[in-house]
């Protein structure tokens, strides 16, 4: 007997890839249920090649479901996943309401699999912000290998990080310089079309930004609480794709081509690293893919065991729809959701 999945927020954007991966993967479920806010329903969005017509999330009874995979962002989440939990369905929640929770897993599967077993106690596990699930997965074998101490990373955000909204305000933007109509920011603080903004998520009284505190708390939860971590993260006019550059000093010595040799083998990392024009990812190719991306491997002189390198990836897969479903995989993998009696 297969899984019965919801997909809550599948009008959204991360809803939206969670369903086509859920079919490109052939995740073993007998039936997908696809979820969003009432104005939602009866909206068709496509799973493989059949068609879902949305229910609303308020009025579903989710008492047969197995697995949920929410992307409804952090006040539906903190409203409705305990609820689904006591109904009996592991939650795997996209949103920030449960990463810091010290009782809800925060897990990249390449990295801290291991990890899920604490799942239990609330039945929900969290999915880490996007910019943290691609560095950590480039992280992850440089730390084993020769001990993290301390990384300075700045972003390179696309606007889908922001919700579909955010992707009609940057092409409704760029179309306004081109035709000379006005450019009215309305879900950025400033214009997105062919500017930088250094700002994501709210202020923190020390003058970093959420986004940026995300990075460093989910790093230090996810893969080593003693690495000090510090971010810069801007928002930049591409539709899809986040791309880092990222200074990492380290405990032990650590080779340009040694780390090369060791990510090219690392799971869900790929290096594509010429010395040469065009020898590197940008996030126009890595859009649609898998892959954590990583070029421009290089030696940081300005100190004793440095390295300086460039990760890319698809914000709406591995940092949010791709890694959901990969949590997914290895619950089931490791039997640690069993289907339930589904009624006749
Ligand atoms: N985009 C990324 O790269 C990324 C990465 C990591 C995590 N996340 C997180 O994933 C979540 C979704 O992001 P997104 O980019 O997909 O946003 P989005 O494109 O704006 O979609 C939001 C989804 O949530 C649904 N929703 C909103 N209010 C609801 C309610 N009261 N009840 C049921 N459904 C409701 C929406 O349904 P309607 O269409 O019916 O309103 C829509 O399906 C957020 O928590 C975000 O922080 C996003």
């Amino acid at each position: 007997m297969g899984f019965k999945v919801a997909v809550v927020g599948a009008t959204g954007n991360v809803g939206r890839e969670m369903l086509d991966i859920l079919a490109e993967r052939a995740f073993p479920a007998d039936d997908v249920i696809a979820l969003a806010s009432r104005k939602s329903m009866g909206v068709e969005v496509s799973f493989g090649d059949k068609i879902l017509k949305c229910k609303s999330l308020d009025q579903y009874d989710f008492s047969d479901v197995d697995i949920c995979l929410m992307s409804a962002g952090g006040s539906v989440s903190k409203q409705w996943s305990p609820k689904i939990a006591a109904a009996g369905a592991v939650v795997i929640d996209n949103s920030s309401a449960w990463r810091y929770d010290a009782d809800v897993p925060l897990i990249v599967p390449e990295v801290n699999a291991d990890a899920l077993a604490g799942f239990r106690k609330k039945g929900i596990i969290a999915n880490p912000n996007c910019s943290t699930a691609q560095l950590v997965v480039a992280l992850k074998p440089l730390h084993d290998r020769a001990k993290i101490t301390r990384v300075v990373v700045a972003t390179y955000q696309s606007v889908s990080g922001a919700g579909h909204d955010a992707m009609d305000e940057l092409f409704a933007q760029t179309r306004a310089v081109y035709v000379t109509d006005p450019v009215e920011p309305k879900k950025f603080p400033k214009r997105i079309a062919f500017n930088v903004i250094p700002h994501i998520d709210v202020f923190m009284e020390d003058g970093y930004t959420k986004e940026e505190w995300k990075m460093m708390a989910e790093t230090k939860k996810i893969l080593d609480p003693a690495i000090k971590l510090t971010a810069t993260c801007v928002r930049v006019p591409v539709f899809i794709g986040h791309s880092e550059a990222v200074n990492i000093e380290f405990e032990n010595p650590i080779t340009p081509d040694e780390a090369r040799e060791i990510l090219a083998r690392a799971p869900g990392c790929l290096v594509i690293d010429k010395r040469e024009p065009g020898g590197y990812v940008t996030p126009y190719e890595c859009a649609g893919e898998d892959a954590t991306y990583i070029s421009r491997i290089r030696e940081d002189a300005t100190v004793e065991n440095g390295l300086v390198l460039w990760c890319v990836s698809d914000n709406l897969r591995k940092g949010a729809a791709l890694n959901a479903v990969q949590i997914a995989e290895v619950l089931v993998n490791r039997k640690l959701v069993s289907a339930k009696q589904k009624a006749a």
